[in-house]
């Protein structure tokens, strides 16, 4: 993606400390952007803004807890301080607990819920608040939600994370026809990626062997590739290149929108 230019633009990726936030905070930066690394992992935070600066960038880490408002009424400020503004922010941070219905975990449940769609919608709220005019950083700019294919398809083991991640598909729609209809000049959309080896995608795979829907993580892995056109998993460079397309003004024209970027399985 190098021809898009997101250079003085200031970014805040959630969850930025590792998996696919750290890829869209690295891709973020390499088009130009200044990145706030915000996460509930300090070290590992700390380190990926290091690895950013030792590659030229400007990046930050800034401890943030989504599921907590207070911790949101902390970071924003420090973020816009530090990069001198707010124009993208990625709602990337998430949970997956996996679990048959059959033998729910209420608590897991509620734990999903918490950080991925109360995360998720605070950090919409904190966005606008900040973006919208007479807002800290007040010049429009758009929001990004990590939503997943778990929205679009029915696969076994994970009812209660396909749900979380169904809210945050209507969460977005709201948030963009809020935005419009009260003129905040924030563009909202999402986007729904396929199984990728991350720590979760890697961890779904064992969980989903546990408690008895395959085998072997392998033969789970390999049958969300069978259902899968393009006929292989995620890479974490696929997710991060429609992040980097949905900040940028190439996608102006583009809000309320939901991209799968899934191969094809949630077709
Ligand atoms: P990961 O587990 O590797 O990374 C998640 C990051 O979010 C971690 O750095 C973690 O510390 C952070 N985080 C968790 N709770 C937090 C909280 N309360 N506040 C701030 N940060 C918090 O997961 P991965 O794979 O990188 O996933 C990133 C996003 O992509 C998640 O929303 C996930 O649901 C979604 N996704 C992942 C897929 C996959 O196969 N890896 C597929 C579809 C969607």
């Amino acid at each position: 993606m190098t021809s898009i230019d997101l250079s003085a633009r200031k970014a805040l990726v959630t969850g930025g400390a590792r998996g696919l936030g750290a890829g869209m905070a690295e891709a973020l930066a390499k088009a130009g952007a200044a990145v706030a690394i915000a996460d509930v992992l300090e070290d590992a935070g700390k380190e990926t803004a290091q690895s950013l600066r030792d590659a030229g960038a400007t990046a930050e880490f800034v401890p943030l807890d989504v599921s907590a408002d207070s911790s949101w009424e902390q970071a924003v400020p420090a973020v816009v301080d530090a990069l001198g503004g707010l124009d993208i922010v990625v709602n990337n941070a998430g949970i997956e607990v996996t679990n048959l219905l059959a033998d729910l975990d209420p608590e897991g449940l509620r734990r999903m819920l918490d950080v991925n769609v109360v995360g998720t919608a605070l950090g919409i709220k904190h966005a606008f608040r900040a973006m919208r005019p007479g807002g800290v950083a007040g010049n429009g700019g758009t929001v990004i939600n990590i939503s997943s294919v778990a929205a679009t398809i029915a696969f076994p083991g994970i009812a209660g994370y396909s749900a979380s991640k169904s809210a945050i598909d209507r969460l977005t729609r709201v948030a963009a026809a809020e935005s419009g209809r009260l003129d905040y000049g924030v563009r909202v959309n999402c986007v729904y990626p396929g199984l990728t080896p991350t720590a979760m995608g890697n961890k779904l795979a064992v969980d989903c062997a546990e408690i008895g829907l395959f085998p072997s993580p392998e033969e789970a892995v390999q049958a969300v590739v069978a259902q899968t056109p393009s006929g292989r998993l995620g890479q974490i460079d696929d997710m991060a290149d429609a992040v980097v397309f949905l900040a940028s003004d190439a996608a102006k024209f583009v809000t309320g929108a939901g991209l799968p970027v899934d191969g094809g399985m949630g077709m």
